[in-house]
């Protein structure tokens, strides 16, 4: 019989990490809010969106097994406005991260970077996920990530409205090495592309922990790819702990709308045997 929430969070619970020197601590896995809002033009095997009841068993299970990170977008459909509705009463027991940049309608994502729009995007933020501050904004950036780091003022419009304490950090979720470390000297924190098998932007990570920023991983289960054909072999806990040796690794963005998914994921990171 499944332990009770209660008793699974006095048995264990999934480790933390501070993200960098920063004044974030948080589970070294997070909860990953794409298929929470968005099935089209996705990369993932087809899926129905879930109903209200699973992703208040997904938040419950989080809860109880200490997994206190949510990444979420307004590019992810009606995923903001999801997380909004189900975590009033306990949005404090998390931390929230969104986005800015990109928005997805009629099928099609576009991108905007200007003052206007990111002001825009975070008052909209605030309003659908029921705060008055979010704990980690990105640039949620196109493939060609610089010309949002460097080519538009959306960074220093965080920076100001981080000032009026409408977020406490900000960062870029970037997609070249290049735009990972340019992130990182204008910024708080990365989210990165990264798993065992996909290191070409390890650099970036092993910067931010030099830096003193957060790192947070985005692919890090092979977005999904884990019984690759004819293995017959589950990679969770090869990724999981891979990602875990890397010391500079805040948290592990994982991608799941199934509550077993999501204990095998939090399982793996509790029996890693490295030292959080
Ligand atoms: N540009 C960006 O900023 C960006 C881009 C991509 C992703 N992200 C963030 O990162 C999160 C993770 O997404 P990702 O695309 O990087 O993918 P990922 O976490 O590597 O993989 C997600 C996929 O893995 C499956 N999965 C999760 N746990 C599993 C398990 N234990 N066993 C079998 N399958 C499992 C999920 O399916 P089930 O639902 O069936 O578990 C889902 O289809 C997203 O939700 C989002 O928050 C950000």
């Amino acid at each position: 019989m499944a332990a009770s929430p209660r008793l699974e969070a006095l048995v264990s619970q999934v480790p933390q990490r501070q993200f960098g020197q920063l004044d974030l601590h948080g589970s070294v896995i997070g909860l990953g809010t794409v298929k929470w809002g968005r099935n089209q033009k996705v990369k993932y095997a087809p899926f129905e969106l879930p109903s209200d009841e699973t992703l208040v068993q997904l938040l419950d299970t989080a809860e109880s097994l200490g997994i206190n990170v949510i990444d979420t977008a307004p590019a992810y459909g009606i995923a903001e406005e999801r997380v909004g509705k189900l975590l009033q009463g306990r949005r404090d027991r998390y931390l929230l991260m969104s986005k800015v940049g990109e928005e997805f309608a009629n099928g099609e994502s576009t991108y905007e970077f200007s003052a206007e729009s990111v002001e825009r995007s975070i008052a909209r933020s605030l309003q659908r996920l029921h705060t008055d501050r979010l704990d980690l904004v990105m640039l949620h950036c196109q493939p060609d990530d610089l010309s949002a780091i460097t080519g538009s003022p959306a960074l220093e419009t965080l920076a100001k409205l981080k000032a009026k304490g409408m977020l406490r950090y900000y960062g870029v979720s970037s997609m070249t090495l290049e735009g990972g470390l340019k992130a990182l000297e204008l910024s708080d924190a990365v989210m990165v592309a990264w798993n065992f098998e996909y290191r070409a932007q390890e650099e970036v990570i092993r910067q931010a922990g030099k830096l003193g920023k957060a790192a947070l991983l985005k692919r890090a289960l092979l977005s999904g790819n884990l019984h690759p054909a004819g293995t017959g072999k589950n990679l969770v806990e090869t990724c999981v702990h891979a990602a875990l040796d890397l010391p500079e690794v805040s948290s592990l963005i994982a991608g799941t709308i199934n509550v077993a998914h999501l204990r095998e994921n939090a399982e793996a990171a509790m029996n890693w045997s490295g030292k959080a």
